[in-house]
């Protein structure tokens, strides 16, 4: 397979075409962006070891029978993925207050839920990613009903899977983000699962090892990326 032009550059990510009309090349870059892309920076070898993360996650899930972009890692910092129409919707699981949903509520960091929340994003830097529901879905065609049931489903089902492989490496799946596309008339899981898009908490400990370090400027980012692919490889 060989890489060709570059299709697109987001913001952690390049995507390029390859010899293969159905693959693509998806690029990891060590730039780091929050807050919308108002704060920047660099996370020493992140690409890589995000790379290596979700490399190994998209094969666990893959192996548990869920569908997803994955084809191969070419190289430390490229994938090669299914080409995929993406749904332009960013599902967020949650199983532990954190973050957003702590401030929207008024609890605090670390408050358990009695059930997991799935909230929907609209995907659009320019209005920071509102968060929508399934009528606005529906409403503003982002997907088709019986996808949006399909993505709830899937979300919950990877949430069961990612939260055991964690727990069974010493880690608290506290939240997560999500995307997906469309491949050949089925749904696939698509970008990326990596410390930027989940947060990830020491179990014993509680120690943030995920992106809230830089997006808090907590420090020993690098190292908790390092902690976090040595414990996903294990
Ligand atoms: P939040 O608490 O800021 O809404 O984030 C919830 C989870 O989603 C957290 O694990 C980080 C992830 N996330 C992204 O991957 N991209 C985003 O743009 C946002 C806002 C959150
Ligand atoms: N990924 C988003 C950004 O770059 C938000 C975040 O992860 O905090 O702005």
């Amino acid at each position: 397979m060989k890489r060709l032009e570059k299709l697109y550059e987001g913001k952690a990510k390049i995507l390029y075409a390859t010899d293969n009309p159905d693959l693509l090349i998806q690029y990891f870059k060590d730039e780091a962006t929050a807050f919308d892309g108002k704060k920047k920076g660099i996370i020493k070898e992140k690409g890589i070891l995000n790379n290596k993360i979700s490399s190994r996650i998209f094969q666990y899930l893959e192996d548990k029978g869920i569908p997803t972009h994955f084809v191969e890692r070419p190289s430390d910092r490229e994938m090669a993925v299914k080409k995929m129409q993406i749904i332009p919707i960013e599902v967020v699981v949650r199983n532990i207050a954190a973050g957003s949903l702590a401030k929207r509520m008024g609890v605090e960091e670390g408050t358990p839920l009695k059930k997991t929340i799935l909230e929907f994003y609209y995907k659009s830097d320019p209005l920071g990613d509102p968060m929508i529901n399934d009528y606005h879905i529906e409403a503003f065609g982002l997907a088709q009903k019986f996808e949006a049931d399909v993505l709830k489903e899937m979300a919950l089902e990877i949430n069961g899977y990612l939260s055991k492989f964690f727990d069974e490496r010493g880690i608290t799946l506290v939240d997560f983000k999500l995307e997906f596309g469309r491949h050949k008339g089925q749904i696939l899981l698509g970008d990326e699962i990596t410390p930027d898009g989940c947060r990830l908490w020491d179990k014993q400990t509680k120690e943030k090892m995920d992106k809230d370090r830089f997006r808090r400027d907590m420090g020993k980012i690098e190292e908790a990326y390092q902690e976090v692919c040595r414990k996903v490889l294990e």
